[in-house]
């Protein structure tokens, strides 16, 4: 069986009720359960993972990378939150470049437009490891990412 990654870094298991006029009114549930429903009868699967630790995010990521290696669970890409981690971290981003060289693309999401707000939200880490990035679209973002990656493999 082959899967797709939903993941989302710090303070996106708050979705919903944090700041709304920023990051709107869904849930991460209701994310996830839109990602599921558009994966009925492509024969692949979602499994979905948050958390609000860096090393707990690299460490997922890592197990990701082994299993499709091992080929235990293939992974046919990642739809990726990274929260405010996009702009700080470079454990994030090798590990993102380690999937990708290992044939597994990332699209990084971020609900907001990160580029119509401070400037410390211009610059992501990820993005030059990401196949492709979906910025200031909401929840809707995560979809379309989703449907970049079912069209990269063939399933769209
Ligand atoms: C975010 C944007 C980040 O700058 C912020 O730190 C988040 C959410 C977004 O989805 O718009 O936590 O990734």
């Amino acid at each position: 069986m082959s899967r797709f990654v939903l993941l989302n870094g710090p303070n996106l298991g708050l979705l919903g009720r944090r700041q709304p006029h920023l990051y709107g009114t869904s849930t991460l549930a209701d994310v996830e359960t839109l990602l599921r429903n558009r994966l009925v009868g492509t024969g692949a699967t979602l499994d979905a993972f948050q958390h609000d630790v860096e090393g707990e995010l690299v460490a997922f990521l890592g197990r990701v990378f082994l299993d499709h290696e091992e080929h235990k669970v293939k992974t046919l890409g990642v739809v990726f939150n990274p929260g405010a981690y996009t702009h700080t971290s470079i454990a994030l981003r090798d590990a993102c470049e380690i999937l990708a060289q290992a044939g597994i693309s990332v699209v990084e999401v971020h609900l907001s437009n990160v580029f119509a707000r401070e400037p410390f939200r211009h610059h992501s880490y990820l993005s030059p490891v990401a196949k492709g990035v979906v910025v200031g679209l909401g929840a809707q973002g995560y979809a379309l990412a989703l449907e970049a990656l079912l069209s990269h493999n063939g399933l769209a």
